[in-house]
């Protein structure tokens, strides 16, 4: 079985154009994706991002950015979920209420958003109290997937392409993001994670008789047009990010 990972799409319609073209040119088809949510928050094309998702139709789990748009008041929104918000119409929004906090694909792979309890909590990564992102402990990582019987498991989030394999052999794999190379966050403490490149991230799983492997891949697109994007919409952190990879 082979089948390809996205996440973190965050509104980027052209990262995901590329990556879907790229996906094709690997010989997997539409069916063989999942998407592991925070579709569409960000000041960049929620709209038309939200269209091709709902035409897609692809087995998705729910990002914590895809909650905030269904459960806070437009005028509590943050920014992120402001400028998405002010795209969408009613379906997009009913398809974000139908999506599932976790689901098992295909009795092969366990997929959330963050981790098995919070769909806004890093699974693979901690921050420590000055701001630096590293590897969470090996027992933290582990804990935390008690009681999944797949072998293979799937989380985002963090926008960090990254693969841990279990003392047990099972692999928890985050793709890294299609569409948001670099952000800042205050939760748990003021941090920032760079990925310092623009392209977009996915990932390829691929079942073998020696278990399940990995292959992320870093697509290029047209970067700039969405930088300018959030320029243009007064994101000067998004339109750096977009550009570089960085945030400075
Ligand atoms: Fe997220």
């Amino acid at each position: 079985m082979r089948f390809a990972a996205i996440a973190d799409i965050h509104g980027n319609h052209l990262a995901l154009q590329a990556v879907l073209e790229d996906i094709d040119a690997q010989g997997i088809g539409t069916a063989e994706i999942v998407n592991l949510g925070d579709c569409l928050s960000g000041p960049l094309d929620a709209g038309r991002t939200a269209d091709m998702l709902l035409s897609l139709d692809l087995v998705t789990v729910r990002g914590n950015h895809d909650r905030y748009l269904v459960e806070h008041a437009e005028s509590a929104m943050h920014s992120w979920e402001a400028d998405a918000f002010a795209q969408l119409r009613p379906a997009h929004l009913d398809w974000l209420r139908t999506l599932p906090f976790f689901t098992v694909w295909r009795d092969k792979a366990y997929l959330c958003h963050a981790t098995p309890a919070e769909d806004n909590v890093y699974w693979l990564e901690a921050v420590s109290p000055g701001g630096h992102v590293h590897l969470r402990p090996r027992a933290d990582i582990e804990a935390l997937a008690d009681g999944i019987t797949q072998p293979l498991i799937l989380c985002g989030h963090s926008h960090i392409p990254r693969v841990v394999r279990l003392s047990d052999g099972r692999l928890i794999v985050n793709p890294g993001s299609v569409g948001g190379p670099a952000y800042d966050d205050d939760t748990p403490y003021y941090h920032k994670v760079e990925t310092a490149t623009p392209q977009a991230s996915y990932a390829i799983l691929e079942e073998g008789p020696a278990g399940w492997s990995v292959t992320f891949r870093l697509v290029s697109y047209d970067h700039m047009a969405m930088s300018k994007m959030a320029a243009a919409r007064g994101r000067d952190d998004w339109a750096r990010a977009l550009a570089t990879g960085w945030l400075d």
